[in-house]
């Protein structure tokens, strides 16, 4: 596509004139937005770049190990690995606030970054993934002007006190349009095809306190979800599909021994660019397979349900 290469180029210009001989520091979340800036920067200023990738305990099952490979391997970009599991499922716990949960994996990750950033004798930029639709719904969400639904991503929700000065190259981009980007720039199909994931990944899917052990039980669960939509051949239909762990338990039964197990919630949807959404009509057999599969597989859940819940009124995202 001939636009995006021209496209390809013309950022790669601007990163240069932007950050000059200056060192960037680039936080990866595993989902595609910030592979795509990062691989985009990497070719604009080299080793100017080093990429952080923070495990802050709430990405989903095998996401590590995913990231450091494409970037190590595939790209050969260096890569920075934190494990900050610690640190961040410290600071969250008690907090139920999605508000503060945000507030903390926020300023948690900036302090991350600058702790990184002094390790390689300081950097000048922080470079995020930032998408247009991330700009407008931080501007004026969907309530009306001026309202904040969520201090959403990376926009704004930075602390005034960084001090880095931000770099955002896909700004200006819709999802689909930061696809063919990535395409352009060589990102395997199976990464460019991922679903968008939160950079505070599970916290804002476990409603309520959020703990090691509650994240692992939603990891276990999400990761038979989304291989059953896999095995179906409906991943590339849906725009993004997760599980929530609700803070509620329901009586069950399993075998003849009575069970007091949380909920597990299912969400899919379709959508072009994540600011309007429909729920995604599974077939009933689908869903009833995935329940039980859960149920049996997944201990600490037993009980299955399903969000048919569009946006508006809801949100993709439960908090
Ligand atoms: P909502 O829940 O607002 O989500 O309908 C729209 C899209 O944004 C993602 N999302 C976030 N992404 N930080 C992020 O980086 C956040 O705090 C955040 N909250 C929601 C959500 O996954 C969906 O793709």
């Amino acid at each position: 596509d001939w636009t995006m290469a021209a496209y390809r180029a013309e950022a790669i210009e601007k990163i240069r004139a932007e950050v000059g001989k200056g060192k960037v520091i680039c936080g990866l979340s595993g989902g595609v937005d910030s592979s795509v800036a990062a691989v985009l920067i990497h070719e604009a200023i080299g080793e100017h770049l080093t990429c952080v990738y923070v495990d802050h305990g709430l990405m989903r099952h095998g996401e590590s190990e995913q990231v450091v490979s494409l970037f190590r391997e595939h790209y050969n970009i260096p890569l920075v690995h934190v494990d900050a599991s610690d640190l961040f499922l410290g600071k969250l716990a008690g907090v139920s606030d999605p508000e503060k949960k945000r507030k903390i994996i926020g300023g948690l990750f900036i302090d991350v970054f600058e702790t990184e950033a002094k390790k390689i004798g300081g950097a000048d930029f922080l470079a995020q993934g930032t998408l247009y639709p991330d700009v407008i719904e931080s501007v004026s969400a969907l309530g009306g002007p001026s309202v904040t639904i969520k201090s959403h991503h990376n926009v704004g929700g930075l602390p005034e006190r960084m001090n880095m000065k931000l770099v955002e190259p896909l700004r200006e981009l819709f999802k689909d349009e930061v696809r063919a980007l990535g395409r352009e720039l060589g990102l395997p199909e199976s990464f460019i095809g991922r679903h968008p994931f939160p950079g505070p990944g599970l916290a804002i899917r476990i409603p309520g306190e959020i703990t090691r052990e509650k994240a692992d039980t939603l990891r276990k669960a999400d990761l038979i979800y989304i291989d059953e939509i896999k095995k179906a051949g409906l991943y590339d239909e849906i725009w993004q599909a997760f599980s929530v762990l609700l803070p509620v338990n329901t009586v069950g039964v399993m075998g003849d021994v009575r069970t007091y197990e949380a909920v597990l919630a299912l969400r899919a949807v379709t959508s072009t660019d994540g600011m309007t959404a429909d729920y995604y009509p599974f077939e009933h057999a689908f869903l009833g397979r995935v329940a039980t599969r859960i149920i049996n597989e997944v201990q600490g859940v037993n009980r299955v349900v399903y969000d048919v819940t569009s946006k508006p009124p809801g949100t993709i995202e439960w908090e």
